[in-house]
């Protein structure tokens, strides 16, 4: 008999009908004469009720139907007298296929820290909270390239090692064949990359972008979707050392532009959310609020799938740099010093303590920030007429701060290059880049989404370790 997913069956109306299912077992409960087993293979967050007449079935066999051990159950469906289900399946022959000694098994049936599961990353699937947030990830992955490939945009995959620093912000992890312990050296004393495996020295991707625009200068509406790294050393609940992001390229758009395609783009995925994994959000949403219970009224966060729904229904706030320091500048918070980086004025970059309080106090929806001051953001930008701003645009939420950064691309060969020189990008070495506003430039705009930014807000997690499967971050690279 093929087997059936416990997604199918507990949706399934054919009372009677016999099925084969597999799985894991996540409780077993029952008293001497029937024992109920949940049992759960990841198709969804809702288990399976299994009912076991005791006399049927060997004592020993049943004692290894523990939390935790693999089986597989042949039975038919019936209508379920229990609460929480509609159907369950009645067994008629039971196999354990895997067992589990519960003495050394870590996911005990109860409720583990999320720092805890952590350790035992290699085992979170199989609880809740993690299937749930894996199944909503592998939805949201789906969802973006549903949502390009139906605007006529070109998937790219951009290379993961190369020489350039996209954002020169010099934050990366180097790539290297040399042996570290016996490094090739130059007249000068400096490390001889000419020995190195590609002739020069490497490193990982920070981003795709540089690439993306080269493809976007032939194809016109391109997207990447893949891994980055940044060796920055931020122990934060936002950041990561290798995190996805999503990066579209379009030529002949401009800054407006790129902020309607940025807002469609997140309205479209949480939509996809809403519309596709309600179970599982359902789910999420609990588990927030059982973890909020003991915050203030006023900290705990607007239940998930509201917040969701209202990030849908409201056009999100523009405004400029400017207009936000003004804001930030006179904000209760700041005049209070409570903020950790009190704003000054004009010219401080903006830290996350800001960007939630325009958002969450302030406009209570999401902004798009524009026209930042040049010296805060990287080379490509686009320099406004007033030579002191670039056409850059910041797309913060609720709970996150910055989810999404982009720019109009500076299309003027001259003005690139005087910006490159100016901040020490080596121009020489970059000749792929600066052709292509040699030969045929056009205004062009992009902007990258970070994948687990966007997860965070999704899922109503609070920490980004938790919404990627492996997090890397400064000290941990388990698994
Ligand atoms: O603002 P960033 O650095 O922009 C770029 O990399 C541009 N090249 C994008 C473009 O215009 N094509 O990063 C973009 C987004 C951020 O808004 C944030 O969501 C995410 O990537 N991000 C991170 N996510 C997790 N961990 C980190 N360390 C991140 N750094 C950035
Ligand atoms: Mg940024």
């Amino acid at each position: 008999m093929r087997r059936t997913k416990v997604s199918d069956i507990i949706k399934s109306e054919e009372i009677g009908k016999e099925f084969l299912v597999k799985g894991w077992v996540r409780t077993r409960r029952g008293n001497k004469n029937v024992s109920f087993i949940a049992l759960n293979d990841g198709s969804t967050i809702h288990n399976l009720q299994i009912v076991a007449d005791v006399e049927k079935f060997d004592e020993e066999l049943l004692r290894r139907v523990t939390t935790g051990a693999s089986i597989a159950v042949t039975g038919t469906l019936n209508p379920s007298q229990g609460s929480g289900q509609q159907v369950e399946i009645l067994a008629q022959a039971l196999d354990v296929i895997g067992d589990c000694d519960v003495n050394v098994y870590p996911l005990q049936p109860k409720k583990h820290s999320l720092e805890f599961l952590r350790e035992i990353a290699h085992l979170r699937f199989r609880t809740n909270t993690f299937s749930a947030v894996a199944r909503v990830r592998h939805a949201m992955i789906f969802a973006v390239h549903s949502f390009f490939s139906s605007k006529g945009f070109v998937n790219i995959h951009t290379p993961i090692i190369t020489a350039s620093d996209a954002e020169g912000a010099g934050e990366m992890f180097q790539v290297t064949t040399l042996d570290l312990n016996n490094l090739p050296k130059t007249d000068d004393g400096k490390v001889n990359y000419a020995n190195d495996f590609f002739g020069k020295s490497t490193n990982l991707t920070v981003s795709g972008q540089l690439e993306g625009e080269l493809a976007a200068m032939g194809l016109g509406e391109i997207y990447t979707f893949g891994p980055t790294f940044r060796a920055e050393n931020s122990n934060t609940t936002r950041h990561l050392a290798e995190f996805w992001m999503i990066e579209p390229e379009m030529a002949f758009y401009e800054l407006e532009d790129n902020m309607d395609l940025a807002e469609e783009f997140l309205k479209y995925l949480i939509k996809y959310a809403l519309d596709n994994c309600m179970d599982d959000l359902k789910f999420l949403s609990a588990r927030l609020q059982e973890e909020e219970k003991n915050k203030k009224a006023e900290d705990r966060s607007m239940e998930l799938i509201e917040k969701m729904q209202f990030v849908l229904a409201n056009d999100f706030c523009r405004l400029t740099y400017s207009e936000a320091i003004e804001i930030l500048k006179n904000s209760k918070p700041n005049k209070k010093g409570q903020f950790k980086y009190p704003v000054e004025g004009y010219g401080v970059d903006l830290q996350s303590e800001h960007e939630r309080y325009l958002v969450e106090k302030h406009f209570k929806k999401p902004v798009i920030l524009t026209n930042y001051p040049k010296e805060i953001k990287a080379f490509y930008m686009k320099m406004n007429q007033d030579e002191k701003t670039v056409r850059a645009m910041d797309v913060l939420f609720p709970q996150i701060g910055e989810i999404i950064g982009g720019s109009q691309r500076e299309e003027n060969y001259d003005k690139l290059v005087k910006r490159m020189n100016e901040m020490n990008v080596p121009a020489e070495q970059m000749s792929w880049y600066l052709d292509t506003r040699r030969f045929g430039t056009v205004p062009h705009s992009g902007f990258g989404l970070g994948f687990e930014r966007l997860m965070l807000f999704v899922t109503g997690m609070g920490n980004i370790r938790d919404v990627i499967p492996f997090p890397r971050t400064p000290n941990n690279a388990e698994f």
